[in-house]
């Protein structure tokens, strides 16, 4: 991999579901090393389709992927087989799910869940594997004891649960973590903490993050660079404080007005008008124009292009190219 290849790059990434929903459309993004990478769009947009791509669970059926890459480490993911996937996940890529109850095994202690993928992807033996996971444990502020390791999922407060399944993403050390709204179902206080412990975490291990909101304030937190996802495409992408300071696509700006600035209290906020498109009718051209105060004619008939306007400030409007008519 030469020194410019990003970790991760998604190449005009194409998904749809039967019989006609276009939840993924030639959608773009890149993560660096060591990047934490927040991924921002509202519910429907297609945050959760595209990560599950990337870690290789996509159903087929229903989900279709018509074309695009996924580039890990120099490889398309889209190209191994499943057997190659498998040992991807859990090693080199893993996942935090919004939901961990969900995803982790109802009847097996937590130290068993942690030592199966310690077992399955390094071929640790099960001693040095429980001794690990209690190690892994203690990085996520659930060492105060054994009890976590010898507990049940549902012996846990939900913020333990989500720290145990953290705890299980990192085991193998994984170059790419991807969070999927880990934060979202759990109240402020936990939030904040969850939030300070993966960017600690980050911190220690180096790896890359992809971390998942409709929360612009979240992302403002913790992310590097930040990508704004619309109707399934990638409408801009750039350094999380070029998108906050300077952001380029109506969307992306509509967005920031629509969140509660801590920094700006008392001031009403602007809820943009209408709702995400259906992924089964996404409006032609610039799936946006017909929410965008400042549509054209252009933007109901073309679709714009993904074109970078500053180094590293990538926006799709076809109003940043002058377009008046
Ligand atoms: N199994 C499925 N069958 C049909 N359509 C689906 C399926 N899964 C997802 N979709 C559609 O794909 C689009 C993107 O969904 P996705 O779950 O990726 O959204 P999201 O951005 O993660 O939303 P949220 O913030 O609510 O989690 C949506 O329009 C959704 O209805
Ligand atoms: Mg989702």
């Amino acid at each position: 991999m030469n020194s410019h290849e990003p970790l991760l790059r998604i190449q005009n990434l194409d998904i749809t579901f039967k019989p006609k929903a276009h939840a993924v459309r030639s959608l773009n993004l890149e993560i660096d090393k060591s990047q934490i990478h927040g991924l921002v769009g509202e519910s429907g947009s297609g945050k959760s389709v595209t990560s599950t791509a990337v870690i290789g669970l996509l159903p087929e059926p229903p989900a279709k992927i018509n074309s695009g890459q996924i580039i890990f480490k120099g490889r398309d993911i889209l190209k191994l087989k499943q057997e190659e996937k498998r040992k991807l996940r859990g090693r080199e890529i893993a996942m935090v799910f919004q939901e961990p109850s969900k995803y982790l095994n109802p009847s097996l202690k937590i130290g068993e869940q942690i030592r199966e993928g310690l077992s399955l992807h390094l071929g640790m033996a099960r001693k040095p594997a429980l001794e690990r996971a209690f190690e892994l444990l203690s990085m996520v502020g659930l060492g105060e004891s054994r009890r976590v390791l010898d507990s049940f999922p549902h012996e846990l407060s939900g913020g333990m649960k989500q720290r145990a399944m953290i705890a299980m993403g990192i085991a193998c050390n994984p170059s790419l973590l991807i969070a999927d709204e880990p934060t979202t179902a759990l109240d402020v206080t936990l939030q904040l903490q969850i939030l300070e412990l993966i960017y600690d975490l980050q911190n220690r291990l180096k790896m890359s993050i992809l971390f998942i909101s409709h929360d612009l304030n979240v992302v403002k937190q913790i992310a590097d660079r930040v990508s704004v996802i619309y109707a399934g495409k990638i409408v801009e992408s750039a350094d999380k404080k070029a998108i906050f300071k300077n952001p380029l696509q109506p969307y992306t700006q509509l967005l920031l007005l629509s969140i509660p600035d801590p920094e700006k209290r008392g001031k009403p906020l602007k809820a943009i008008p209408g709702t995400v498109p259906d992924a089964e009718f996404i409006p032609s051209g610039c799936a946006f124009h017909t929410r965008c105060p400042y549509s054209k004619k252009i933007c109901a008939e073309e679709m714009p292009l993904l074109k970078e306007y500053k180094t590293g400030h990538f926006a799709a409007c076809h109003l940043l190219d002058g377009n008046t008519g």
